[in-house]
């Protein structure tokens, strides 16, 4: 079986090929969608919400990440495996360096922090001591409190070219992948094409180069509410290997998401 890289992931974006990822946090889970063929696996600080109930995902520590990051790579041969890094858990270069070591040594092979040009120190750095990045931009759900709320982000001219350059800013530094979440379809776009390195998107259109969804809405079994960016495959295909098929088939061709899960 050969394992997903991230050059292997490059190169799907480089065919116009979509990548394809979902959340895991346990062995059983992830075991299950490796072996339908899922691209890569993110160990969300999602967690706080769909594994602990929190309102959102401040609480999460690394040892919360560490502890699901090691349950993920027991159960998974193929997909690529990245981790969060949590609140406040890359404030300081230095406190990512140890952060970001705990979560590796777990078994992932990239972290992902949420942020713009502030963290291009952050990145080199991990980057000269062998850590991969992976970005977040657009909503960062860490930010939620200087957001005032769960909103979508980059509507405005100004703030979408904002985006975009922060976006390149990030990837000179060295991150290999990003999320965007929650941005218009348009601006889904535009990132996905002004970078070389793939995006990955969650309620940013069908324009990215791949889609991530939490399993836990993907199932439509999430403890509080259903995203409109997210689509309950369990309900259509009721079981859960049909589910995750079916959604790993709707992103390869583009079905989802469809208008009714995008922002305009
Ligand atoms: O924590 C998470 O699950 C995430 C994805 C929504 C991208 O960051
Ligand atoms: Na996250």
């Amino acid at each position: 079986m050969k394992k997903v890289t991230v050059s292997g992931l490059l190169k799907k974006k480089q065919a116009g090929e979509k990548i394809t990822s979902l959340t895991a946090y346990d062995a059983s889970f992830a075991k299950m969608f490796d072996e339908q063929g899922i691209d890569a696996l993110l160990i969300g600080d999602s967690l706080g919400m769909v594994l602990q109930g929190e309102d959102d995902t401040l609480p999460v520590t690394i040892d919360d990440i560490a502890y699901h990051t090691r349950s993920v790579r027991a159960g998974t041969q193929r997909a690529f495996v990245l981790a969060d890094m949590p609140f406040m858990s890359y404030a300081t270069p230095e406190q990512t360096y140890a952060n970001a070591a705990k979560l590796m040594a777990a078994g992932a092979s990239m972290v992902k922090m949420e942020g713009g040009r502030w963290l291009c120190e952050t990145i080199q750095g991990l980057n000269l001591r062998g850590v991969p990045v992976c970005g977040h931009l657009g909503l960062t759900p860490q930010s939620v409190h200087v957001f005032g709320g769960f909103k979508v982000q980059g509507r405005d001219a100004d703030k979408a070219q904002q985006l975009i350059e922060e976006a390149k800013a990030l990837e000179a530094a060295g991150i290999q992948l990003l999320v965007l979440e929650c941005v218009p379809s348009s601006l889904g776009k535009a990132v996905s094409e002004a970078l070389t390195i793939p995006v990955i998107g969650i309620g940013a259109g069908k324009d990215t180069d791949g889609q991530i969804l939490v399993m836990h809405d993907m199932f439509g079994i999430s403890a509080n509410y259903m995203p409109k960016f997210s689509k309950n495959y369990l309900s259509e295909t009721g079981d859960l290997r049909k589910a995750v098929q079916q959604y790993i088939l709707e992103v390869q061709n583009g079905e989802f998401p469809s208008a009714e899960h995008s922002f305009e």
